[in-house]
């Protein structure tokens, strides 16, 4: 995780420059939180994330419909990252907030009206999205939360958009291009529905994933969002607001080997979106489902909860999804380039 021998990491402990090792009362070492493992990439200079000169990468992660997988795969996905040492922002744009409940903080309880995107949303708030970002418990993860009331500005956006102000949908690009220059990756989980907050994050994004189950009920969701985002983008367009992104891909997610229909609907989309796909696929496991209901993640798990097997299956799945996507966001990175080439990447 260091990218260093071990050898060098003792080394470097003994000579004092990095901090002592927790140890229990026998004096064993009890090995290293994630915190200890960041601190360590620092004083070896291997944090893997980009350089200065390299652009923060804002994926949304977006469909239409609700159930595909779109928190799912954000929580996952920030995790991964934040373990390799990205340093990553997760903005929940859904007031119902699913994304906030599984980095644990009640939405009802400990996550105010003035403490979401709102406040900066709304007219008069405030004027940076500082106010809001929390660190998580997870090092390397920070949060702005949602809660019920931000479904509100929804309908303050809308109002404000038709009758005057047509840029109000691009405020929250605003905020978040600024915020984003604390991070490598900022992941936006925006809300199931085709609305303002929708729109906005779309536009706040310069990299989309649309998870997609391979069902057809959703396959045809997919197919209006994407018509959608066709129609949003020449309208921003013709504007003089031209989105530019690094990459748009479809993730097929709750997949089953099981059902020969879910097999017939993946050979369909492989057909239609071809290299637009993300070639692994996140398949569908109970433990995800399992963990869901003790609002945690499945890396969050101290053991397996449904069985070993089906645990290490599923942690496969996700892990080959959220390598497929720190690649792609690696790519966008001009000072990744020769490292890329030389594992043969490029
Ligand atoms: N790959 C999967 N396998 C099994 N259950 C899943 C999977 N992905 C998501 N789920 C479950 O489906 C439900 C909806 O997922 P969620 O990520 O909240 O979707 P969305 O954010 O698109 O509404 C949750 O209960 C979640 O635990
Ligand atoms: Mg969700």
């Amino acid at each position: 995780m260091v990218g260093r021998s071990l050898e060098s990491i003792r080394k470097a402990e003994n000579a004092g420059k990095l901090p002592e090792q927790d140890k229990d009362e026998r004096g064993r070492r009890l090995g290293y939180s994630l915190e200890q493992v960041n601190l360590m990439r620092d004083v070896f200079g291997t944090r893997p994330g980009r350089s200065a000169e390299d652009t923060p990468i804002i994926i949304s992660v977006q469909n239409f419909k609700g159930g595909v997988g779109k928190s799912t795969v954000v929580t996952h996905l920030s995790q991964h990252l934040a373990l390799k040492g990205y340093r990553t922002l997760v903005i929940d744009c859904d007031s119902q907030a699913s994304t906030t409940t599984m980095f644990g903080l009640n939405p009802d309880l400990e996550v105010g009206d003035d403490e979401t995107l709102q406040n900066f949303l709304e007219p008069g708030g405030e004027n940076n999205l500082r106010y809001a970002v929390r660190r998580t418990y997870w090092d390397g993860i920070d949060l702005i939360p949602s809660n019920l009331g931000f479904y509100d500005t929804e309908y303050t956006i809308a109002a404000k958009a038709f009758r005057e102000d047509f840029m109000m949908m691009d405020r929250l690009r605003i905020g978040v291009e600024d915020i984003a220059q604390d991070y490598d990756v900022v992941l936006l989980d925006p809300p199931p529905a085709l609305g303002m907050i929708s729109l906005s994050a779309l536009r706040a994004a310069n990299a989309l994933i649309i998870p997609t189950p391979p069902s057809t009920v959703d396959f045809c969701s997919t197919a209006h969002f994407l018509e959608m985002l066709s129609d949003v983008l020449t309208m921003f367009n013709k504007a003089g607001l031209r989105r530019e992104y690094q990459f748009i891909r479809v993730l097929a997610t709750r997949t089953s080997e099981q059902h020969r229909a879910d097999s017939q609907i993946l050979t369909m989309m492989s057909a239609v979106f071809g290299a637009q796909m993300i070639e692994p696929r996140l398949k569908s496991s109970t433990e995800i489902r399992n963990a869901a209901a003790r609002m945690m993640s499945v890396y969050e798990l101290a053991a397996p909860i449904t069985s070993r097997e089906v645990n290490m299956r599923c942690r496969a799945s996700l892990d080959q999804v959220n390598e497929a996507v720190e690649l792609l966001v690696r790519k966008t990175w001009h000072s990744h380039q020769a490292d890329l080439r030389r594992a043969g990447y490029l």
